[in-house]
């Protein structure tokens, strides 16, 4: 299994101090920023677009940014979110009219690709364009807010997916999105996952570093 990575998702952090939250949370250990696209469409909420990945950026972040696409349409932001700055773009399938091109689309802009899968997604969306994904994202909440508790047939869904993975012999990460606290975190590794997003129990705590340390923690067990 490759390395872990902790992705503290900012839809969590003081949008007010953006730059010193995402810097505070690096500086406790993350590995990588994961950066919330809703628009009031594809989910009921609206965030952040291209010119806040951008400002990121331009304020020093040199970690990877992580896009999570809650957009429908899905090809017209890939352009810009690939000139401000991100490093993985991931979208829904439900949310692109042809998800093959978007996965090209996303890859020569010279980011790396994935797939989203919601909580009633089948996996088979992955099926043939394995070859153009870096990364499988399974959400274990309904997309859209932060704080919502973890689906737990998604633990099953993990396993699944890390089967297909593994047989494909392609080089993807299977990442996990929703409801991810320090007490369940050792069971999601061990179905399979190697990326962790977490939001309200990274932002939410006094001290980011304890809870990322403490996460470290119970995937080394
Ligand atoms: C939900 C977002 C998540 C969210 C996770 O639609 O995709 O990234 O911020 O928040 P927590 O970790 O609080 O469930
Ligand atoms: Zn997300």
């Amino acid at each position: 299994m490759k390395e872990c990575l902790i992705a503290p998702s900012i839809l969590s952090a003081d949008f007010a101090r953006l730059g010193e939250e995402v810097d505070n949370v690096l500086a406790a250990g993350a590995d990588v920023v994961h950066f919330d696209v809703m628009d009031n469409h594809y989910v009921p909420n609206l965030t952040i677009g291209p010119m806040v990945c951008k400002a990121l950026r331009n304020h020093g972040v040199t970690a990877p940014i992580d896009v999570h696409l809650m957009v429908s349409p899905v090809d017209r932001m890939i352009a810009d979110f690939a000139e401000a700055g991100a490093t993985y773009i991931t979208f829904h399938p439900e949310a692109s009219d042809h998800i093959d091109r978007s996965l090209q689309l996303i890859k020569s802009a010279g980011c790396k690709a994935g797939l989203v899968f919601n909580p009633a997604t089948p996996l088979h969306y992955m099926d043939y364009v394995m070859d153009k994904l870096d990364v499988v994202l399974l959400m274990s909440v309904n997309p859209g807010f932060g704080g919502q508790s973890f689906i737990p047939a998604t633990l099953d869904k993990l396993r699944e997916a890390r089967k297909k993975i593994d047989e494909s012999g392609y080089d993807i990460r299977l990442e996990i999105d929703g409801g991810v606290k320090v007490d369940n975190i050792g069971e999601i590794y061990a179905a399979g996952a190697d990326m962790f997003v977490a939001g309200s129990a990274i932002f939410n705590a006094t001290d980011y570093k304890t809870v990322i340390d403490d996460m470290r923690a119970e995937i080394a067990k």
